[in-house]
Protein backbone atom coordinates (compact mmCIF):
# COMPACT_ATOMS: atom_id res chain seq x y z
CA UNK A 1 0.00 0.00 0.00
CA UNK A 2 1.18 3.42 -0.72
CA UNK A 3 1.94 5.83 1.88
CA UNK A 4 -0.22 8.43 0.39
CA UNK A 5 -3.26 6.43 -0.03
CA UNK A 6 -3.01 4.76 3.66
CA UNK A 7 -3.06 8.61 4.90
CA UNK A 8 -5.46 9.96 2.73
CA UNK A 9 -7.84 7.26 2.67
CA UNK A 10 -7.22 6.58 6.63
CA UNK A 11 -10.84 4.79 8.37
CA UNK A 12 -11.00 3.08 11.52
CA UNK A 13 -12.99 -0.31 11.82
CA UNK A 14 -14.67 -1.13 15.30
CA UNK A 15 -16.19 -4.48 13.77
CA UNK A 16 -12.49 -6.58 14.61
CA UNK A 17 -12.05 -10.50 14.39
CA UNK A 18 -9.52 -12.90 14.73
CA UNK A 19 -6.42 -13.22 13.69
CA UNK A 20 -4.78 -10.56 15.25
CA UNK A 21 -1.50 -9.49 14.26
CA UNK A 22 1.40 -11.86 15.09
CA UNK A 23 5.08 -12.52 14.03
CA UNK A 24 6.70 -9.84 12.25
CA UNK A 25 3.51 -7.89 11.04
CA UNK A 26 3.38 -7.45 15.36
CA UNK A 27 7.16 -6.92 15.47
CA UNK A 28 6.62 -3.94 12.55
CA UNK A 29 3.39 -2.69 14.32
CA UNK A 30 5.64 -2.41 17.62
CA UNK A 31 8.43 -0.94 15.78
CA UNK A 32 6.09 1.76 14.12
CA UNK A 33 5.55 2.77 17.42
CA UNK A 34 9.01 3.15 18.89
CA UNK A 35 9.70 5.38 15.81
CA UNK A 36 7.61 7.96 16.90
CA UNK A 37 8.84 11.84 17.21
CA UNK A 38 10.00 12.02 20.63
CA UNK A 39 11.26 15.18 22.28
CA UNK A 40 15.22 14.91 23.88
CA UNK A 41 14.86 11.28 23.07
CA UNK A 42 12.63 10.36 26.71
CA UNK A 43 11.34 7.52 25.04
CA UNK A 44 7.94 8.29 27.33
CA UNK A 45 6.00 5.23 25.71
CA UNK A 46 4.47 2.21 27.66
CA UNK A 47 2.22 -0.39 25.57
CA UNK A 48 0.79 -3.12 27.05
CA UNK A 49 -0.30 -5.79 24.46
CA UNK A 50 -3.63 -7.99 25.20
CA UNK A 51 -4.55 -11.03 23.59
CA UNK A 52 -6.19 -14.47 24.48
CA UNK A 53 -6.43 -14.50 29.19
CA UNK A 54 -4.86 -10.46 28.62
CA UNK A 55 -8.18 -9.33 27.40
CA UNK A 56 -10.31 -11.67 30.25
CA UNK A 57 -7.72 -9.74 32.68
CA UNK A 58 -8.19 -5.97 31.13
CA UNK A 59 -12.21 -6.70 30.97
CA UNK A 60 -12.12 -7.97 34.84
CA UNK A 61 -10.56 -4.95 35.44
CA UNK A 62 -12.90 -2.61 33.65
CA UNK A 63 -15.85 -4.31 35.13
CA UNK A 64 -14.03 -3.32 38.79
CA UNK A 65 -13.81 0.09 37.97
CA UNK A 66 -17.25 -0.05 37.25
CA UNK A 67 -18.38 -1.33 40.51
CA UNK A 68 -16.11 0.92 42.17
CA UNK A 69 -17.94 3.56 40.27
CA UNK A 70 -21.27 2.77 41.14
CA UNK A 71 -21.50 2.37 37.89
CA UNK A 72 -25.60 0.68 36.81
CA UNK A 73 -25.68 -3.03 36.01
CA UNK A 74 -26.10 -2.68 32.61
CA UNK A 75 -22.20 -1.08 32.58
CA UNK A 76 -21.11 -3.35 34.71
CA UNK A 77 -22.32 -6.59 32.90
CA UNK A 78 -21.11 -5.25 29.58
CA UNK A 79 -17.19 -4.01 30.71
CA UNK A 80 -16.05 -7.11 31.01
CA UNK A 81 -16.50 -7.97 27.19
CA UNK A 82 -15.27 -4.66 26.03
CA UNK A 83 -11.89 -5.90 25.14
CA UNK A 84 -12.84 -9.01 23.45
CA UNK A 85 -14.55 -6.64 20.91
CA UNK A 86 -10.97 -7.27 18.92
CA UNK A 87 -8.87 -10.31 19.38
CA UNK A 88 -6.21 -7.97 20.88
CA UNK A 89 -6.18 -4.78 22.48
CA UNK A 90 -3.23 -2.70 22.87
CA UNK A 91 -2.85 -0.37 25.55
CA UNK A 92 -0.64 2.65 24.86
CA UNK A 93 0.28 4.50 27.65
CA UNK A 94 2.25 7.68 28.46
CA UNK A 95 4.71 7.10 30.95
CA UNK A 96 5.83 10.74 32.17
CA UNK A 97 9.39 11.84 33.08
CA UNK A 98 9.21 15.21 34.83
CA UNK A 99 11.47 17.19 32.25
CA UNK A 100 12.17 20.84 31.99
CA UNK A 101 12.37 21.19 28.75
CA UNK A 102 9.31 18.30 27.58
CA UNK A 103 5.98 18.85 29.48
CA UNK A 104 3.79 16.43 29.60
CA UNK A 105 1.51 17.53 26.98
CA UNK A 106 4.59 16.81 24.53
CA UNK A 107 4.89 12.99 26.31
CA UNK A 108 0.98 12.79 25.59
CA UNK A 109 1.71 14.06 22.24
CA UNK A 110 4.65 11.44 21.23
CA UNK A 111 2.57 8.42 23.07
CA UNK A 112 -0.10 9.59 20.73
CA UNK A 113 1.55 9.82 17.74
CA UNK A 114 3.15 6.09 18.55
CA UNK A 115 -0.86 5.08 18.90
CA UNK A 116 -1.68 6.49 14.92
CA UNK A 117 1.61 5.08 13.69
CA UNK A 118 0.73 1.75 15.01
CA UNK A 119 -2.59 1.58 13.89
CA UNK A 120 -1.14 2.58 10.14
CA UNK A 121 1.04 -0.33 10.45
CA UNK A 122 -1.33 -2.53 11.18
CA UNK A 123 -3.30 -1.27 7.93
CA UNK A 124 -0.30 -1.62 5.87
CA UNK A 125 0.05 -4.92 6.69
CA UNK A 126 -3.65 -5.85 6.03
CA UNK A 127 -4.95 -5.11 9.76
CA UNK A 128 -7.82 -2.90 11.11
CA UNK A 129 -8.48 -1.26 14.20
CA UNK A 130 -9.76 1.24 16.15
CA UNK A 131 -8.64 4.00 19.04
CA UNK A 132 -10.62 3.77 21.64
CA UNK A 133 -10.57 5.27 25.21
CA UNK A 134 -13.63 6.00 27.08
CA UNK A 135 -13.48 6.79 31.00
CA UNK A 136 -12.16 3.60 31.29
CA UNK A 137 -9.01 5.78 30.08
CA UNK A 138 -9.20 7.96 33.09
CA UNK A 139 -10.05 5.88 35.56
CA UNK A 140 -7.57 6.04 39.25
CA UNK A 141 -8.12 1.73 39.53
CA UNK A 142 -7.14 1.13 35.57
CA UNK A 143 -4.75 3.19 35.74
CA UNK A 144 -3.61 1.23 39.13
CA UNK A 145 -3.81 -2.03 37.52
CA UNK A 146 -1.96 -1.05 34.75
CA UNK A 147 1.40 0.10 36.73
CA UNK A 148 1.06 3.81 36.34
CA UNK A 149 1.78 6.66 37.99
CA UNK A 150 -0.25 9.36 38.93
CA UNK A 151 0.54 11.49 36.24
CA UNK A 152 1.13 8.57 33.34
CA UNK A 153 -1.90 8.55 31.16
CA UNK A 154 -3.31 5.74 29.27
CA UNK A 155 -3.51 7.35 25.81
CA UNK A 156 -5.47 4.97 24.14
CA UNK A 157 -6.40 1.41 23.94
CA UNK A 158 -5.84 0.47 19.96
CA UNK A 159 -8.05 -2.40 18.96
CA UNK A 160 -6.64 -4.90 16.69
CA UNK A 161 -7.98 -7.68 14.71
CA UNK A 162 -8.83 -8.52 10.87
CA UNK A 163 -11.89 -7.33 9.16
CA UNK A 164 -13.69 -8.68 5.52
CA UNK A 165 -15.62 -5.30 5.66
CA UNK A 166 -14.91 -2.70 3.71
CA UNK A 167 -13.97 0.63 5.21
CA UNK A 168 -16.34 3.40 4.26
CA UNK A 169 -14.96 6.24 2.52
CA UNK A 170 -13.55 9.33 4.05
CA UNK A 171 -15.49 12.44 3.16
CA UNK A 172 -13.47 15.13 1.43
CA UNK A 173 -12.97 18.03 4.16
CA UNK A 174 -13.08 20.90 2.82
CA UNK A 175 -9.36 22.21 3.38
CA UNK A 176 -10.37 26.09 3.38
CA UNK A 177 -12.42 25.26 6.46
CA UNK A 178 -9.54 24.41 8.42
CA UNK A 179 -5.81 26.20 6.47
CA UNK A 180 -4.84 29.66 6.20
CA UNK A 181 -1.70 30.04 3.97
CA UNK A 182 0.72 33.03 5.46
CA UNK A 183 2.44 33.49 1.99
C1 LIG B 1 -7.80 10.05 21.63
C2 LIG B 1 -8.95 9.38 20.91
C3 LIG B 1 -9.88 8.68 21.64
C4 LIG B 1 -10.96 8.06 21.01
N1 LIG B 1 -11.85 7.34 21.76
C5 LIG B 1 -12.86 6.70 21.15
C6 LIG B 1 -13.76 5.90 21.89
O1 LIG B 1 -13.63 5.74 23.11
N2 LIG B 1 -14.77 5.29 21.23
C7 LIG B 1 -14.93 5.44 19.87
O2 LIG B 1 -15.87 4.86 19.31
N3 LIG B 1 -14.08 6.19 19.14
C8 LIG B 1 -13.06 6.82 19.73
N4 LIG B 1 -12.20 7.57 19.00
C9 LIG B 1 -12.46 7.79 17.55
C10 LIG B 1 -12.11 6.60 16.69
O3 LIG B 1 -10.77 6.19 16.91
C11 LIG B 1 -12.26 6.97 15.19
O4 LIG B 1 -11.34 7.95 14.83
C12 LIG B 1 -13.66 7.47 14.89
O5 LIG B 1 -14.57 6.40 15.07
C13 LIG B 1 -13.81 8.03 13.47
O6 LIG B 1 -13.50 7.05 12.52
P1 LIG B 1 -12.36 7.25 11.43
O7 LIG B 1 -11.05 7.08 12.19
O8 LIG B 1 -12.61 6.19 10.41
O9 LIG B 1 -12.47 8.63 10.87
C14 LIG B 1 -11.09 8.17 19.60
C15 LIG B 1 -10.11 8.86 18.87
C16 LIG B 1 -9.06 9.46 19.51
C17 LIG B 1 -8.02 10.19 18.69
Amino acid sequence: MQALELLLGRRSQPRLETPPPSGKVLDNIIQAGLAAPDHKCLTPWRFVICQGKGLDKLGEIFQQAAINNDREQATVERAIQLPHRAPMVLVAICNYTQDEKVPRVEQIASTSCAVQSMQMAAVAQGFQGIWRTGWYAKDSYVKEMLECKDEDEIVGFLYLGSSKLKNMKRPTRDAAMFVEHWD
